[in-house]
């Protein structure tokens, strides 16, 4: 049972709860006129302490969409936060307005903190560089979608993989499925953090390399999660620059990768995917986008019980 659960860390769900919310999810694309008034009176909560375009407006067009309401703010200034309120008085707050609340946050931890004190419903939209659980929804249904299968996949995940808070989530989340062997690619800076490799990765002895190429292993993988350099988590504007265009994706450097490669990216991208490569066939990033709205629809529908 979903309903009235957090929704932190890509972990909490099970791999069955995981598998109801994706037929649900499928359910609501083949018929999305039988969920249109399915939240008739219920509202949502938006806390957005942090920038977004993707993730905010999926959540408000996913409750709009099944007929509820939306209340929140993408700016914390124009909150009683900026009087010094604390994260709980908030929470508690929203959550006697809203019955369920997406909360993102700059502090790793805060959601969990958070959701100690709040009467409804949290989702994790993001915190900091630790977890982004629903855009792994949107990612690990896109992958089912593509490749009709999450077990025997070699995907790799390229970018910065130490601050990326979508790639901590989707490998975390990946290591549930058979066979799933990982190739993560970045530049030495920007390497999965130790602690994700030994709690995570040799825990449970998945297979992982890491390489610096995108090149040395291109042909090998079935998904490429490609990710943008996350310039708002370093301390340094030289090591951002330097890094920044590690790896540009574009046509010549996927004539080596398979016909059929499921080339996903979270965006926004700044330019680690040429445009060039849109058209591609293997380029699902556009459709990944568009199952973020009704992954979030059927989360929205399983943690309310209104299913
Ligand atoms: C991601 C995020 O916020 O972590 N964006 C998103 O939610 N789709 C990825 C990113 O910002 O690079």
């Amino acid at each position: 049972m979903l309903k009235g659960r957090h929704l932190i860390d890509s972990q909490d769900l099970t791999v069955r709860e995981l598998k109801s919310i994706f037929d649900l999810t499928t359910e609501i694309i083949n018929r999305p006129k039988d969920f249109s008034y399915i939240c008739d009176g219920k509202i949502l909560g938006t806390l957005f302490y942090e920038p977004s375009t993707r993730t905010k407006f999926s959540f408000e067009a996913a409750m709009l969409r099944l007929g509820g309401k939306i209340l929140g703010f993408s700016e914390p200034g124009s909150s009683s936060v900026s009087k010094g309120e604390n994260l709980p008085d908030t929470l508690r707050t929203v959550g006697t307005y809203a019955d369920i609340i997406a909360l993102r946050h700059p502090k790793e931890g805060a959601p969990r903190y958070g959701a100690m004190y709040s009467p409804v419903p949290i989702i994790n939209a993001g915190d900091g560089g630790h977890q982004h659980p629903t855009q792994t929804l949107a990612d690990i249904y896109t992958i089912l979608q593509v490749k009709e299968r999450l077990d025997n996949l070699t995907i790799g995940l390229c970018g910065d993989l130490k601050f990326g808070r979508t790639v901590h989530s989707l490998i975390k989340a990946m290591t549930r499925y058979d066979n799933v062997k990982l190739v993560l690619i970045s530049p030495k800076e920007l390497k999965v953090p130790e602690n994700i490799k030994i709690e995570v990765l040799e825990s449970k002895g998945i297979e992982y390399l890491e390489v610096e190429k995108l090149e040395d292993v291109i042909d090998i993988l079935d998904v490429l999660y490609m990710t943008r350099v996350q310039k708002e988590r370093f301390f340094n504007e030289a090591d951002y620059i330097r890094l920044k265009d590690s790896y540009i994706l574009d046509l010549k450097k996927l004539e080596p990768a398979k016909e059929d490669l499921a080339i996903l990216h979270p965006l926004p991208r700044v330019n680690e995917i040429k445009m060039e490569v849109d058209d591609d066939k293997r380029a699902y990033y556009f459709q990944q986008v568009k199952n973020g709205m009704y992954v979030r629809m059927a989360l929205i529908i399983k943690l309310l019980g209104v299913d």
